[in-house]
């Protein structure tokens, strides 16, 4: 095994991914819904994976070694990969893993964490797959994941074959097609109530919105590629704002409620919806947190941004634009 260090930058679902397939095998993680993303620059994972020095596994983040959920998820996911390199049991590997996020809780740090932890073990245990490989491969780790392998606008397609071989994302185009920005503007520094793994599958077996939100998923990533191919940000705006409503209403119809938002978050959508009315054109997005998102154009960030960090509880606002393809590089 030799030493390898790869970076993934972590992107924001533009079309979500909320569910998984049913009945398909849990190893394979396949979304239930196809997904559109943008990756982003400003937010990103470096993880390096190399041969343990003390003989056992380890998983240090952010200066701290784990052995929690985490790191059991992290070591499996090594199993994963280890086992397409070689048929031998995998021996004790060493990860450490930086996560250059705003440091509130309820960043998604799993795309970019397991994108950057399938490059690099990749690397280090010389898994000859291409880049559409390991981003299935990232997938398993987690859904979002997938996504981040590629720099600019990803779509990761659900698929319909039993075996998930047609489930695949693919770079749509590239961070130059469009000086978009991504406002990220954060509410709280807590830790989300539920996990998105967990929530998905409450969703899916006690909302009633769940299959109209699955049903009505493909035809908003259609219509946002076209709107992307156009340039046309009122045109995807709305389909984002449209998505991620959609998904948050699932989400709140589970029983019991699944509810990621707090005060700050309804504050911060209405103050962009009343900017916008001013012609500050700004579209919203929330994930399985808090914080909110705003889709603009590079000359609308800042200006929103200032507005957006006088809304009461708002702790920092951070501009993203499209960011990278993930990379590794051998160490050793
Ligand atoms: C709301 O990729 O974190 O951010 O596959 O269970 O690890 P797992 O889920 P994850 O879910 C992301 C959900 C979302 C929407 C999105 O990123 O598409």
């Amino acid at each position: 095994m030799l030493t390898a260090k790869a970076v993934a930058h972590s992107n924001i679902a533009l079309c979500k991914y909320w569910g998984k397939r049913h009945g398909a095998a849990a190893e394979l993680n396949l979304p239930a819904t196809s997904s559109l993303s943008l990756t982003l620059d400003a937010l990103w994972t470096e993880t390096e994976v190399g041969p343990a020095i003390e003989g056992q596994d380890s998983f240090v983040l952010d200066g701290t070694e784990h052995h929690d959920d985490a790191a059991r998820k992290v070591f499996a996911h090594l199993d994963r990969l280890y086992r397409l390199a070689s048929g031998a049991p995998r021996p004790p590997c060493r990860v450490r893993s930086v996560n250059h996020l705003p440091t509130a809780a309820g960043l998604a740090s799993s795309a970019s964490g397991f994108a950057a932890l399938t490059v690099a073990a990749a690397a280090a245990f010389g898994v000859a797959v291409d880049r559409t490989g390991l981003s299935s491969l990232a997938r398993m780790g987690s859904g979002s994941a997938a996504r981040s392998l590629w720099g600019g606008f990803v779509r990761l397609d659900r698929g319909i074959r039993p075996d998930g071989s047609d489930c695949v994302a693919r770079p749509l185009l590239p961070p130059e097609h469009w000086d978009l920005r991504l406002v990220v503007v954060q509410t709280t520094a807590a830790k989300k109530p539920i996990g998105s793994t967990a929530g998905m599958e409450r969703s899916r077996t006690t909302s009633p919105y769940y299959n109209a939100w699955i049903e009505t998923s493909e035809s908003d990533l259609d219509g946002a590629e076209r709107a992307l191919a156009d340039r046309d940000l009122p045109a995807l705006g709305r389909i984002v704002e449209h998505s991620c409503f959609k998904m948050h209403a699932c989400m709140l119809a589970s029983d019991p409620a699944i509810l990621y938002w707090n005060g700050t978050t309804v504050e911060v959508v209405r103050e962009v919806i009343a900017l916008r009315s001013r012609g500050l054109r700004g579209y919203v997005t929330i994930d399985a947190g808090p914080h909110v998102k705003v889709l603009c154009m590079a000359a609308d960030a800042e200006p929103l941004a200032r507005n957006l960090r006088d809304v009461p509880g708002v702790i920092a606002t951070q501009v993203c634009a499209p960011g990278p393809d993930a990379h590794s590089e051998v160490l050793a």
